[in-house]
């Protein structure tokens, strides 16, 4: 995967699945993950300037109030569904705060990223891609209007600064086609890793107690979470020319699947692969990629999933998981549980 000749898909050989129309197509082309050299490479490096322009601290403490926040609501219902009452609420509210968008905004971002993320099924349902289209056109307006309100106001956010203008010929105009581009990532790639890492505690009790007696391994959990059960399970490439590999050819200007996730549990990159343990020697999982293409959203991640398990467990004294038919929602690239039934007895 770090290879240099494995490059974008290309969106042309599609054979399957809907087309990217107008506003798709725009939100695509400005999405770093379909460029090639020598577009994507500056590209890729403003995006990265764009998430980091929050330090790591601020961010943190951000996430932590907001999970802090949401948990006063979802505490005294007692009863309910941690994966869109708190995991998606924060990766939403998350994204608004980072865009200096009202956070009140925050549902309907999160709307308009689950219309879009719905095309990642393969075989998504009716009316998707009209719905998509439409949270693409509406998500592209917001955030052009948000852009226009900053540059206007000079308030200081991901929008504004020096990232307004993104000066790479061929690339996004600004930094909002940019972070329009990116909505769907941040919000269901790190609302779904959170999802999922919870998940992943509850359903293994011993596991969950571990994290709860030593909030020390929650970092190390996280890890272990995108490792077992990443929120995406891999990503297309196309080879620029043929690249032999061992024993076979990954043949030129054919989209081949990289299956991350299945790497993940491969028994000669992990052992005992299928048992999610908090505690086994850190590693980086393959989840994210690598080389000049690596997801440079994964810390934005982490510190969200991080803080959302560590506030979850200081406000409760237990959280029981409800029977339930588990939902990890239409096969496709993304895979984020989609209901986490729960009831909540706070301390
Ligand atoms: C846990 C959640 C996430 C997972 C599992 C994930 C996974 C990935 C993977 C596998 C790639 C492709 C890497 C490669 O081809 O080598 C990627 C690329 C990317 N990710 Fe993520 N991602 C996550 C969250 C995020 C977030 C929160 C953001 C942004 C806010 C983000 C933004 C991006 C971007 C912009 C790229 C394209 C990089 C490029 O091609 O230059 N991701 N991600």
């Amino acid at each position: 995967m770090r290879h240099p000749d494995f490059q974008a898909q290309d969106r042309s050989l599609r054979k399957t699945g809907p087309s990217a129309d107008g506003a798709l197509s725009r939100l695509f082309d400005n999405h770093p993950v379909f460029m090639n050299e020598p577009v994507h490479r500056p590209t890729h490096q403003a995006a990265f300037r764009a998430l980091a322009i929050h330090s790591p601290d601020a961010l943190l403490s951000h996430c932590t109030q907001f999970a802090h926040e949401i948990l006063d609501t979802l505490i005294e219902k007692q009863e309910v569904d941690l994966t869109n009452d708190y995991a998606f609420a924060l990766s939403s509210r998350t994204w608004a705060w980072m865009l200096g968008a009202p956070l009140q905004d925050a549902g309907q971002l999160l709307a308009w990223a689950n219309a879009i993320g719905a095309l990642l099924a393969f075989s998504p349902a009716p009316g998707c891609q009209e719905r998509a289209s439409e949270a693409a056109a509406n998500s592209w307006a917001y955030i052009e209007g948000l852009n226009a309100q900053k540059n206007a106001g000079g308030v200081f956010d991901i929008t504004s600064a020096e990232l307004r203008k993104i000066d790479v010929e061929g690339g996004p105009k600004d930094a909002a086609a940019l972070l329009a581009s990116l909505a769907f990532d941040a919000i269901d790639g790190a609302g779904g890793m959170t999802a999922n890492f919870i998940y992943c505690l509850l359903s293994n009790p011993g596991q969950f107690d571990a994290a709860r007696n030593t909030p020390l391994l929650i970092s190390n959990g996280w890890q272990e979470a995108a490792r077992f059960a990443p929120s995406l399970l891999g990503l297309f490439r196309c080879p620029a020319q043929d690249i032999p590999y061992e024993d076979v050819v990954f043949p030129a200007g054919v989209n081949i699947l990289m299956l991350y996730a299945a790497g993940n549990r491969d028994p000669d990159f992990t052992p005992a692969p299928n048992e999610f343990n908090i505690q086994r020697p850190a590693s980086f999982p393959l989840s994210f990629g690598g080389g000049p293409r690596a997801c440079i959203g994964r810390s934005l991640a982490k510190i969200q999933g991080q803080a959302a398990v560590q506030a979850l467990l200081e406000r409760t004294k237990s959280i029981e998981l409800l029977p339930h038919q588990p939902d990890w929602g239409p096969t496709g690239l993304m895979r984020a549980i989609r209901n986490i039934p729960v009831k909540l007895t706070g301390n």
